[in-house]
């Protein structure tokens, strides 16, 4: 049987459906975003997010650290606010990581695990997470490896999914079930000022709607065949009731180093 880590890096570093690659803009994000009224496509859902959880850090100066950095697309955001040299972003995957420093040149990418951070203590004055702590062992090993990095004064800004139980068989540390109980957690490894925003409307059932809708769209707008289209839909209606099943919360977090 995989283990976890196999596990994870099956289901990323697999080639993406030629589908999902044109739902997303080409943009190479893998999260469901942030939805407002007036977002109009997925990859602007994911700027969004990562725009949202930016603003949860009151002071964008000095080094930040993208943790479970995907294909990059979440280091690329960062360039807008820091210069490259003041950005590091980590994975398990070369696969991914190689996409990433093509992506967001110039940042340093490096193969590490996040509950195993091998930087030296107080060497980070921000970390962002953007949908990863559900699948790390554990998110609390995170937790506390994050808080070690800060600096004093620092932020740990997430956003973070309670799935349903199955997410978390090979986990099981990780099945929390509630945003009070995320919050303990992380005032457990020190933080304090902890904030845990519920974004399951704006971020997981608004994905959930728009995705069902997509394909109705493109075609409407011109831009799909009848073929793909009826591919399309049968995709969205599977994939998205596949991943509904069983989500609780969706939740944004900031959390401050003392
Ligand atoms: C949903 S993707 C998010 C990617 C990116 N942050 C984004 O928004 O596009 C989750 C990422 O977590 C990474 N990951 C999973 N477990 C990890 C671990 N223990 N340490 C570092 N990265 C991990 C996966 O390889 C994948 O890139």
């Amino acid at each position: 049987m995989k283990n976890n880590r196999q596990q994870i890096l099956d289901f990323y570093d697999g080639k993406w459906h030629p589908l999902v690659a044109e739902y997303y803009g080409h943009s190479d994000y893998m999260n469901y975003g942030y939805w407002t009224a007036e977002t109009k496509n997925q990859a602007e859902a994911c700027e969004n997010l990562i725009g949202k959880l930016l603003s949860m850090i009151p002071d964008k100066n000095g080094r930040i650290l993208d943790v479970a950095c995907g294909r990059g697309a979440s280091t690329r955001h960062l360039l807008r606010h820091y210069q490259p040299s003041n950005i590091v972003a980590i994975n398990i995957s070369e696969k991914q990581l190689k996409r990433a420093s093509e992506l967001a040149p110039g940042c340093t990418f490096l193969l590490r695990d996040a509950t195993q951070l091998e930087f030296p203590s107080s060497s980070f004055d921000n970390i962002i997470c953007v949908e990863a702590a559900f699948h790390f062992d554990t998110r609390d090993s995170f937790y506390r490896e994050a808080f070690r990095v800060l600096k004093p004064g620092g932020y740990l800004v997430t956003a973070d999914i309670l799935g349903p139980r199955s997410w978390q068989r090979k986990v099981p540390a990780n099945a929390l079930q509630s945003p009070g109980e995320i919050a303990d957690h992380l005032a457990r490894a020190g933080f304090e000022n902890v904030r845990v925003i519920d974004a399951t409307e704006e971020c997981w059932k608004r994905f959930i709607r728009h995705a069902r809708a997509w394909p109705h769209q493109e075609r409407q707008a011109g831009r799909m065949d009848l073929a793909t289209y009826v591919r399309a839909s049968l995709f969205t209606i599977l994939f998205s009731s596949l991943f509904n099943f069983g989500v609780r919360y969706y939740l944004l977090t900031s959390a401050q180093k003392p």
